[in-house]
């Protein structure tokens, strides 16, 4: 997988493989936009600031593959975030279809056979699995006819996206510190539903936490995309968000 260091054990990991992850990657940056220029634009605001950035369905259907491409064309990493969810073959065509375009990372969901399936056909891309979705509490599960706390159901998928060769699952933040002591430290924890102290609640995020929170736990990449695309000075919030971010991966490297 280009670019990252996957471990499979459930040592300690040393500091140096926690903190390799550059700062400016850190963030991924979700371009929930419909406008295949409005979202370059942002890629070129941020230019330098933040190298990695979340293609998901919207602007995917809106742009297709050139605007993936003027983003990596930029030295840019790109989390296509499709979350492939159909038949094992189905899937694995899917996911063929991603190389060649400089995908850093990719999300999918499943049961065994359609997570081996896109294992099968990831070649160098990062996939990960989707556990539970950070919009979903408790109350959302048990009308999916989903039952149990949501750390279960995530822990039960991670550790299946981990041992059928995914190379890391996204969670929410809450869960990751029971993850790394379950699983450890050879896979990519992702989390979305990151809140800045003082932008909690209020949209369809249910499981946030704040970015030195989620770092805290052992996260490795933080998606965000609200809090920085509506906020009155989104460098500046970048800026603080990265310090915090520093910080918290600083206090993690100390024993
Ligand atoms: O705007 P916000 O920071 O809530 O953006 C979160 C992004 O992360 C959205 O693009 C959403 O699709 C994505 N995501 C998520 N929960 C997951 C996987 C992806 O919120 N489990």
């Amino acid at each position: 997988m280009k670019g990252y260091k996957v471990r499979m054990n459930n040592d300690t990991p040393p500091a140096r493989i926690v903190n390799k992850i550059a700062l400016n990657e850190r963030i991924i940056f979700a371009l929930d936009f419909a406008d295949p220029a409005q979202a370059l634009g942002w890629v070129e605001r941020l230019d330098g600031r933040i190298r990695f950035f979340k293609v998901g369905l919207q602007l995917f259907t809106a742009g297709w593959w050139p605007v993936v491409d003027a983003i990596t064309a930029r030295g840019n990493k790109v989390m296509l975030d499709l979350k492939f969810f159909d038949i094992p073959e189905t899937v694995l065509r899917a996911v063929e279809q991603l190389h060649n375009h400089g995908v850093s990372l990719a999300t999918i969901h499943g049961n065994d056979p359609i997570i081996r399936a896109a294992v099968a056909a990831k070649g160098d891309i990062g996939l990960l699995a989707v556990t539970v979705l950070t919009s979903f509490d408790e109350d959302d599960m048990r009308k999916m006819g989903l039952n149990g706390p949501v750390a279960d159901l995530v822990g039960m998928r991670a550790r299946k996206a981990v041992e059928l060769g995914c190379d890391g699952v996204v969670c929410s933040a809450l869960e990751v510190a029971g993850l790394r002591a379950d699983l450890g430290a050879g896979f990519l924890a992702v989390t979305p539903g990151i809140r800045p102290a003082d932008r909690s609640g209020g949209d369809d995020q249910r499981r946030i936490a704040t970015p030195g929170a989620a770092i805290a736990n052992g996260a490795d990449h933080l998606v965000i995309g609200r809090p920085i695309s509506t906020a009155a000075d989104p460098l500046a919030l970048i800026d603080i968000i990265q310090q915090e971010i520093a910080v918290a991966l600083e206090r993690r490297s100390k024993p």
